[in-house]
């Protein structure tokens, strides 16, 4: 990215703090961040911690900005697009991270013709291991996707689809699927404690499995199938896991959860859409 670039977040809460403290870890100038939000206090704590520039109105953020990223709640996406749209031109690149709410939806409260990419980063961004999908329309350039990438990539990994209609996957998988994996820590740890460990350790247990299992899962070149395969011998402690699991449906239960998961961003979108 260029270092001209000037990128401003509208919304100081969690996944703005994740970027922003992503694209300055990965050598991006605080200098160019700007960041505006309602509450002050916020606003000061996030300037002394950052040294990036803030306002109280959003506006006068967006006035400044080449890239402006949504990083507000659903609900007010639109009377956010009210008070900036004067300020948004085809040089602007706008960036929505709010869950559920369409390119068209936004392009229309823009006043239109706005590259506009939508995202879906998960919480695991905070700790500099998200995931995002995106989508972006025909507007958006070469270069300002290479600069979505620079933002994303600051806190995970990233990734293009080509449908935006495939985001509602994307937030079944893996927006919502961080959840899915504390409910698995959790039973686990339950499941240690009803066996006679101590909580603390059988909370340790838990999450060090998980994460060398998805570290293995990454980076030993075998597929999970494989990986599963190969710890599971006949007769022996695992396969009477899996076959407890298996008996009880353990596959079928967790696509029917991915699938309401599905429905329901589906669902959400819709709702947003019809808002205004
Ligand atoms: N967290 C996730 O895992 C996740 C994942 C994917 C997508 N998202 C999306 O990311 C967006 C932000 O999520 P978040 O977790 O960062 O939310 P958050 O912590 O609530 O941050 C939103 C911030 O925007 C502020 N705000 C409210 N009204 C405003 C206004 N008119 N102008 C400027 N700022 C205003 C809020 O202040 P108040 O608190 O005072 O209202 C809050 O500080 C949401 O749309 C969410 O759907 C989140």
């Amino acid at each position: 990215m260029q270092k001209t670039t000037i990128i401003g977040f509208i919304g100081a809460g969690n996944m703005a703090y994740a970027l922003i403290s992503g694209l300055i870890n990965n050598g991006f100038p605080a200098s160019s961040i700007k960041l505006s939000d309602i509450d002050a206090a916020l606003l000061s704590q996030r300037e002394s911690e950052f040294g990036v520039e803030v306002f109280t109105n959003n506006s006068q953020l967006a006035m400044q900005c080449d890239v402006i990223v949504f990083a507000v709640k659903p609900k007010i996406l639109s009377s956010i697009c009210k008070q900036v749209e004067l300020h948004t031109n085809r040089r602007s690149l706008v960036v929505s991270i709010a869950a559920g709410i369409k390119i068209d939806n936004i392009n229309n409260w823009l006043k239109g013709n706005i590259s506009i990419v939508r995202t879906m980063p998960n919480t695991p961004a905070l700790v500099g291991k998200g995931i995002t999908g995106m989508a972006a329309n025909d507007a958006v350039t070469y270069e300002q996707k290479k600069i979505t990438e620079q933002i994303f990539g600051s806190v995970g990994e990233c990734f293009w689809v080509e449908e935006e209609k495939m985001l509602d996957a994307v937030t079944a998988l893996s927006g919502s699927g961080p959840a899915y994996f504390f409910l698995m820590i959790e039973s686990m740890t339950n499941a240690g404690i009803a066996l006679g460990l101590d909580k603390q350790i059988a909370e340790k247990l838990s999450i060090q499995t998980a994460l060398g299992a998805s570290t293995m899962a990454k980076q030993s070149g075998y597929s999970p199938h494989e990986l599963r395969a190969k710890v599971t011998s006949k007769n022996g402690t695992t396969q009477a896991a899996i076959k407890s699991l298996q008996d009880q449906n353990f596959e079928i239960i967790i696509s029917n959860a991915i699938h309401a998961a599905f429905d329901r961003a589906r669902e959400i979108g819709y709702e947003l859409s019809n808002n205004e």
